[in-house]
């Protein structure tokens, strides 16, 4: 649903207190303020952002409201004795059920406890205030309704406010990069569209949609599918489209660390996220990460095991990342290009400096006769790329010639740490050159590949 095209009033329309606050009593002045907030659920200064599983989420821009309501929305939670930045942008989560007290409750306490542990550049939105609205209005009821507000008999909604993060959360950062990296295949699939305005504007159901186009993966189920199968198919997309998405440089590893440090903080104090994804965390204009959407978040007391059992046992979290799954999607997100061609390369070597561990241990006479052969012939001058070769080959063959061609490998490693970088460098070209000269049946494209990553890794 478009929100532009919901009917609108301007904020002049909306009044002010009918009576002096002065002369009023507080339950006057209560229900005055509940009247005005109903019309500023439908004013434009809201504009609905998100549909969420527990309602809806409206920006709200109090600039240009009437002074009681921006007051209202700018009143510190109790306990927070912090100085007041007087930010104008709100974000208010409307929800149809009742669940919305006890997701204001812990975001609360989870903002209380980074703060007090001095968790760095981990935050939780400043959460404003819980209230419990009756829609008296008719226009306004309906309004909701056309928002996807179901309100029951009771007319009664429940409103969280809380500061806006001005950033974006990880998954839209995500999908943003993933597109703006297939922007060749986009233009050709969308020709009319302009694609920086329209990663701006598109929500971000419609940019994974869109992903998986570009993606060339079709996902025969809804987003809000929750059969087994759906989720299955939904996870095989996610790692494939994954790797490629980890590679972008989005977060770096401080990042990773003091999530970690952050999430710890909050079990500490018996504080279960139990809902964290990428939808759930803001990284904000300054780089600092936000944690959002305490809705399934439980507390418990943290001294009890079978308390902190009990935390992963029910529950929505089961089809989700748990608290813990969330630390190592962040650390696939710090990955840059450098990591991708060092782990291509390990997967081509397998690890090198873990064969070599091994090699030593296994055969340490083996391994300690190899260093002192390649020593001794340090003293001699014309140490030629021959003279590689038949090291190589006899140690290779002591140790018992090892698939995959991985103990040569190793050698070739030891053997350049030891000072002779130039001629394993030389031995490789020269290999990599004879093996491409071969007929095509005796050819080994697998050890061209091995010389290959090893030079590389070596140049
Ligand atoms: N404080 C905030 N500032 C800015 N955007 C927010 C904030 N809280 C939520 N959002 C945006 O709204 C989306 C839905 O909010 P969330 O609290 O996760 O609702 P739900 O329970 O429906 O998932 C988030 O993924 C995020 O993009
Ligand atoms: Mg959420």
């Amino acid at each position: 649903m478009n929100p532009e095209k919901q009917p609108k009033r301007p904020i002049e329309s909306m009044g002010y207190y009918n009576i002096t606050p002065e002369q009023a009593t507080a339950e006057e002045k209560e229900r005055e303020l509940d009247q005005m907030l109903e019309r500023v659920l439908t004013s434009e200064a809201a504009v609905k952002i998100n549909e969420g599983n527990n309602g809806i989420i409206l920006e709200l821009d109090t600039t240009n409201l009437p002074e009681e309501v921006r007051d209202y929305f700018s009143e510190n939670s109790e306990d927070d004795s912090e100085e007041d930045e007087k930010v104008a942008l709100k974000l208010l989560k409307i929800y149809t059920g009742t669940e919305g007290r006890h997701e204001y409750d812990l975001q609360k306490k989870a903002r209380r406890v980074l703060k007090e542990e001095k968790i760095e550049g981990v935050k939780v939105p400043k959460p404003r205030n819980f209230r419990e609205l009756v829609i008296t209005s008719d226009d306004i009821a309906k309004h909701l309704k056309s928002l996807g507000i179901k309100i029951g008999p009771e007319r009664i909604v429940e409103i969280i406010s809380m500061d806006l993060v001005p950033g974006q959360d990880l998954a839209r950062l995500m999908y943003q990069a993933y597109v703006r990296e297939h922007e060749s295949e986009f233009n050709e699939a969308y020709p009319d569209l302009d694609l920086e305005s329209h990663l701006q504007r598109i929500d971000v159901n419609s940019l994974i949609n869109l992903v998986h186009h570009l993606a060339g993966i079709k996902n025969k189920y809804s987003n809000f599918d929750d059969s087994p199968q759906a989720s299955q198919e939904r996870a095989q997309i996610a790692r494939t489209i994954n790797q490629d998405i980890a590679y972008k440089g989005i977060l770096d590893r401080k990042h990773a660390d003091n999530l970690s440090k952050a999430i710890s903080a909050l079990h500490k104090h018996g504080i279960y996220h139990r809902d964290l994804h990428p939808r759930n965390i803001m990284i904000d204009e300054d780089g600092n990460l936000e944690i959002i959407d305490f809705g399934s978040a439980k507390e418990i007391n943290p001294e009890k095991d079978s308390d902190v059992k009990s935390v992963y046992q029910s529950g929505p979290e089961h089809t989700r990342p748990s608290d813990r799954g969330i630390i190592s999607i962040v650390k696939q997100l710090s990955k840059t290009e450098a990591d991708r061609e060092q782990e291509t390369r390990i997967s081509r070597l397998g690890d090198p400096e873990t064969l070599l561990a091994k090699l030593s241990a296994k055969k340490p006479k083996i391994w300690t006769d190899f260093i002192a052969e390649v020593k001794q012939k340090q003293e001699t001058e014309d140490f030629t790329s021959e003279d590689v070769d038949k090291i190589i080959s006899l140690y290779e063959n002591l140790f018992g010639r090892g698939s995959d061609h991985k103990i040569r490998i190793a050698l070739l490693l030891e053997m350049s740490k030891l000072g002779r970088k130039e001629e394993v460098i030389n031995y490789l070209k020269a290999k990599i050159e004879t093996e491409n000269s071969r007929n095509k049946q005796y050819r080994s494209d697998f050890l061209i590949n091995q010389y290959q990553s090893l030079l590389d890794f070596l140049s």
